[in-house]
């Protein structure tokens, strides 16, 4: 399983940082063999002194080395703290954010071609799944992007279920990883209200890789007790 904590606009560095500690030792004694993801603000990142299978991945970057873009950090930020792992695509950043299909794909190509391990969120809104078109408008989501790319993980965040904490049901997740499967080698994840209490569940899904979590997963104990009542599925 893979286990991704999405910081998003939350914690200090100061926190962070004891955040990544306490989740190192927790991960050790507990020889946890799942891959384990966190991200972290711009300005909490660090080097960190990771002992375990964390890695630490940039919520958001520029598709550029450097340069004039006011208020946004590129590879040359990134590479001082050894960061090859990017979220990409998230709805915040297409809904709120207003990024583009066009940028979102520019902005993969970009860090592909850097060697990044890439994970490419996509979600429908309520909308969308209530006028039957989920897997039409998932699919013009992958518009420009590499699904043979070796270094991709997929996020399935349907974005009525983000932050809501009501998860899809196990039945709408299931049919819609598995509709990705046809055409998706790379992990699959599940990302919306996933928390300590539903984990079991959706780490049962056939088709179901690994978790996007991001409320849940702001505390480090909360994170820990998630990936705790994960194991053994
Ligand atoms: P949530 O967020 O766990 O708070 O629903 C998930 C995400 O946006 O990745």
């Amino acid at each position: 399983m893979i286990y991704a904590s999405n910081f998003k606009t939350n914690n200090t560095r100061a926190y962070t940082k004891e955040y990544i500690n306490t989740l190192d030792d927790f991960i050790s004694e507990n020889s946890i063999k799942d891959e384990i993801y966190v991200f972290p603000t711009a300005t909490s990142l660090n080097m960190f002194g990771i002992s375990s299978n964390i890695t630490i991945g940039a919520q958001n970057a520029y598709p550029v080395k450097n340069g004039s873009y006011t208020g946004e950090i590129g590879l040359e930020q990134l590479d001082e703290f050894g960061i090859k792992t990017i979220l990409i695509g998230h709805s915040e950043r297409r809904e709120i954010l207003k990024e583009s299909q066009e940028f979102i794909a520019q902005k993969f190509n970009f860090f592909k071609e850097q060697g990044f391990r890439i994970i490419y969120c996509i979600g429908e809104t309520k909308e969308t799944r209530d006028s039957r078109k989920t897997m039409e408008y998932l699919w013009s989501e992958f518009d420009g992007i590499d699904l043979e790319y070796d270094k991709l993980i997929v996020a399935y965040e349907p974005i009525w279920a983000i932050g809501t904490g009501v998860s899809a049901k196990k039945e709408d997740i299931d049919e819609v990883l598995s509709a990705l499967r046809l055409r998706v080698k790379a992990p699959l994840l599940y990302g919306g209200s996933v928390k300590s209490t539903n984990i079991k569940e959706i780490a049962s899904i056939k088709d179901c890789d690994g978790v996007l979590i991001g409320s849940a997963s702001w505390k480090v104990e909360s994170f820990c007790e998630i990936i705790k009542n994960g194991q053994n599925q």
